[in-house]
């Protein structure tokens, strides 16, 4: 079986964060050394055959000149993960105007002492602020763990009222210090996918048998990871092991490597987040 079609490219675009999450799925990674794309690398993912361009990280706003350079040249649209505590006033009036860019916010509580113990960050104050700056065609990201589960429902209460319409609440892919009740965290999506339909799409991901399921796992068929250096991965929390090529690689080689990543799973795992199987 061939996947020809063109991938949803996720790149990040910088490894420096301000956060310390400890859900973070980059532990993974050696950031003993501060890393930021070249505009070299940057042109070359420009150039890229895409389905759309998510620039994530390490904190995109802490490289916004990069991040404008992007917006200016790429003609698909984007999508920017952040954790909003970089970006100025002009910042968010301008991507809330731009029709080709969304933010993607991840809020892990709207409950000021969890988002400190989680963050490991005094940026509550200036996250709030941002918060109320977007307008609601942005994407929130909630990521659960055993240290916001039980805020969960009273930040999806006040998203809501905020006017936010897309929110993905996902069971934290485990990393070294934490994980967390995968069913539990399922049927609290299901209960707050029923109960708020008719306002808001509250899904979660991964797991492609559930009808709240924003999308069945297609890292390596329906999108690539490029890192800061340049080296390609099926998606974010796949572990090293797994690289494709770099940046370089011919495009169809990639998507080759990528095809048989995927198919080298059984049928019912194929469609199911690969995150929770390493
Ligand atoms: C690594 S972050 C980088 C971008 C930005 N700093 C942020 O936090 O949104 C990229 C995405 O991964 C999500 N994420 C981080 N750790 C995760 C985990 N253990 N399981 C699932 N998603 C995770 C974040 O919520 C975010 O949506
Ligand atoms: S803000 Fe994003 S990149 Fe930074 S530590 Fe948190 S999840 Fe990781």
């Amino acid at each position: 079986m061939i996947y020809d079609e063109d991938r949803a490219i996720f790149f990040e675009i910088t490894n420096i964060c301000n956060h310390r999450c400890i859900h973070c799925c980059k532990q993974w990674e050696d950031n003993s050394i501060n890393r930021i794309a070249s505009f070299e690398t940057l042109d070359k993912i420009i150039s890229l055959p895409k389905k759309s361009l998510t620039i994530s990280g390490g904190e995109p706003s802490l490289v916004r000149d990069k991040v404008y350079y992007l917006i200016n040249n790429e003609s698909k649209n984007i999508t920017i993960n952040t954790n909003l505590t970089g970006w100025s006033k002009q910042d968010i009036a301008f991507i809330n105007n731009n029709d080709k860019t969304n933010f993607n916010v991840s809020v892990v509580s709207l409950k000021r002492d969890i988002y400190e113990e989680i963050t490991k960050s005094i940026t509550y104050d200036i996250f709030i602020k941002n918060l109320n700056l977007l307008n609601n065609k942005h994407y929130i990201t909630i990521v659960v763990n055993n240290i916001n589960l039980d805020s969960v429902d009273f930040t999806i209460k006040i998203l809501l009222l905020m006017g936010f319409k897309n929110i993905l609440v996902t069971p934290q892919v485990p990393t070294p210090n934490l994980s967390v009740d995968v069913n539990l965290v399922i049927n609290m999506v299901k209960n707050l996918h029923n109960k708020y339909n008719n306002i808001a799409n509250i899904v979660t991901q991964g797991f492609c048998n559930l009808d709240f399921c924003d999308h069945k796992c297609e890292a390596g068929i329906g999108r690539f990871l490029i890192d800061t250096k340049g080296d390609v991965y099926p998606c974010a929390p796949i572990h090293r092991e797994c690289k494709l090529g770099t940046i370089d690689t011919d495009i169809d080689i990639l998507k080759r490597n990528g095809t048989n990543f995927f198919l080298s799973y059984n049928d019912q795992q194929k469609f199911l987040c690969k995150g929770f199987m390493l």
